[in-house]
């Protein structure tokens, strides 16, 4: 194992970036700033629309040569530059899936000039035809009314039955509200129960996620609880602490 590795580096990600051997990562988990002018205690989100996005192609760049051939990218964003970043990736990667989270929130007032925006939207991308991807991992049981319903004797045995769904391309996790145990200082936090499904799915067991903006550590948490590695980078120096704490509550026994 690489010393690069089970570690959160302090810095700039594209500075950092340099520090993986190309070709050494299984799963890339990126959830950069959105480009909406949000505080992170630094100017990170404060780029114009013109410099956003060429950063963005600076990082992508930088990023993509760090995946193994049967690597996979999953990138979070919002409507507002998906587009032009899809069109971006796809020129680099094959295009898998685009992912809607539902972040389920709740109706109270909301715009009056167009239609409340409640989702983030997640590219899935692969690197070639042969990507790993293990849907079972990720499969969501059916519940036992499901199971009754149907007990006719067309369905009684049936595999699909046994052994649950496919979670499909629209995610509805609640976001962390701010009285949620798992909630952690940090303004954009995202749920472990989606970042766990990315790392369950698309690293195989043992590997290696990597997260170039890694905030309060929610893909390092992911990957130590389903037994991936990980590594990543943080600008600020607030939430490297946090992320340290995070992980640090992993080894206490009631996390178990
Ligand atoms: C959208 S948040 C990530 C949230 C994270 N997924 C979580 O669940 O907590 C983006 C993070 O990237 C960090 N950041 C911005 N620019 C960066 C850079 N160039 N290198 C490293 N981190 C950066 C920000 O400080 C911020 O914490």
């Amino acid at each position: 194992m690489g010393a690069w590795l089970n570690r959160i580096w302090c810095e700039d990600a594209l500075q950092g970036l340099a520090r993986i051997p190309d070709a050494s990562v299984d799963l890339l988990i990126a959830d950069p700033p959105y480009g909406l002018g949000k505080d992170y205690g630094n100017d990170s989100d404060k780029l114009d629309a013109g410099a956003y996005l060429e950063w963005t192609r600076q990082w992508v760049d930088a990023a993509l040569p760090k995946l193994k051939s049967n690597g996979s990218l999953y990138i979070f964003l919002t409507w507002r530059y998906s587009p032009e970043i899809f069109v971006m990736l796809k020129q680099r990667m094959t295009m898998i899936n685009e992912i809607i989270w539902d972040r389920r929130v709740p109706s109270m007032g909301g715009s009056t000039r167009r239609f409340s925006s409640v989702h983030d939207t997640i590219g899935f991308f692969a690197r070639a035809r042969d990507y790993y991807f293990d849907l079972d991992a990720v499969r969501i049981p059916y519940d036992a009314e499901t199971k009754k319903a149907r007990s006719r004797s067309i369905f009684v045995g049936a595999k699909w039955l046994e052994i649950g769904y496919n979670p499909k391309d629209v995610w509805s996790v609640s976001r962390l509200h701010r009285e949620h145990r798992e909630r952690a200082d940090h303004p954009t936090q995202k749920p472990l129960e989606v970042v766990e499904r990315m790392v369950k799915a698309s690293c195989p067991p043992g590997g290696v996620v990597l997260d170039p903006f890694m905030g309060s550590g929610t893909t390092a948490v992911a990957a130590r609880r389903c037994g991936r590695n990980y590594v990543g980078f943080e600008l600020n120096p607030d939430y490297c602490a946090l992320i340290d704490n995070r992980l640090a509550g992993l080894d206490k026994p009631e996390a178990a």
